[in-house]
């Protein structure tokens, strides 16, 4: 499977090194705005100066683990000469997106993966959709990992004020995306996996105790319950993301190259 890679940052660059050490994708051709983070991980891989010259590459599978900007940037195009697996998940909170992204992988009879990324539980969410009453997604974060969030000029809150565990929002996962985008794409990836952002419950709540990231998935309806919690350890190469979401990055990859794949 020929792979290519736009984005080589904290996720890019554990899916290469994994594919290189445990060889179930050649990477062949890489992208990233910042030049010199692509030729770091090289090798034998061609290092795109703009994406018209990595698009030029014959790829089986592009990998996006750039931005939501590359979402909307590179998308379609992506489409019309590979498959896609996307990590910036959050861009498809934007219904006018996504519904174009969809078009364009049905004219042109392509694949579009989302990995689970930093959350749990979606594969039972995903049998379980067409049943399911209630969703809510629950994650907990210290309040310096929120700052910036739209929330806090809208409500006049002060991060570094907060000083216990404190619920901050609780809405829909379409409210959400907007007033703590940090939070996008585990809120877009259960709402697409589940019953959509206006009916996926979303609460945030801020605990200065904490330095992991906790996303608690509960789901309940005639089938009964499912809670899947995950306390995840932020990536050293950028804190903002979580280790898991790199890890579920090339599980995926890696599904797709298989014969037998477990799971949902
Ligand atoms: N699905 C999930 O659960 C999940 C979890 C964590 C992160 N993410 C998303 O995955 C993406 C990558 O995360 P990361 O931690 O590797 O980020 P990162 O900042 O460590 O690396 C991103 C790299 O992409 C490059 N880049 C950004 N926009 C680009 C563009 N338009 N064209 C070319 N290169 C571009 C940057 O220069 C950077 O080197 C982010 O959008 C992040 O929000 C998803």
């Amino acid at each position: 499977m020929r792979v290519g890679v736009i984005g080589c940052g904290a996720i890019g660059s554990v899916i290469v090194k994994a594919a290189r050490l445990e060889g179930f994708a050649e990477i062949v051709a890489l992208y990233d705005k910042h030049v010199e983070k692509a030729q770091k991980l090289a090798e034998n891989a061609f290092v795109a100066k703009n994406f018209d010259e990595f698009i030029d590459i014959d790829m089986d599978v592009v990998v996006e683990a750039a931005s939501q900007q590359a979402v909307e940037a590179y998308a379609e195009k992506i489409l019309e000469r590979a498959d896609l697996m996307m990590m910036s998940v959050g861009a498809l909170a934007n219904d006018e997106l996504l519904n174009r992204i969809e078009r364009a992988a049905k004219k042109n009879n392509r694949r579009i993966y989302l990995p689970s990324g930093a959350v749990a539980g979606l594969d039972a969410l995903k049998s379980v959709s067409s049943v399911a009453d209630e969703v809510v997604l629950t994650t907990r974060k210290n309040p310096a990992s929120l700052k910036g969030a739209p929330f806090f000029d809208i409500y006049g809150i002060n991060p570094n004020e907060i000083k216990g565990e404190t619920l901050l929002f609780e809405g829909s996962a379409r409210q959400a995306v907007k007033l703590f985008p940090q939070n996008i794409n585990v809120a877009a990836a259960v709402s697409l996996a589940g019953i959509g952002f206006d009916r996926t419950k979303v609460r945030i709540i801020a605990d200065p105790k904490i330095k992991t990231n906790i996303h608690e998935v509960r789901v309940k309806g005639e089938f009964g319950e499912i809670v899947a919690i995950t306390n995840n350890v932020p990536s050293q190469q950028n804190p903002k993301t979580s280790y898991l979401a790199a890890l579920s990055a090339v599980r995926t990859l890696k599904n797709i190259g298989q014969r037998i794949v477990v799971g949902t």
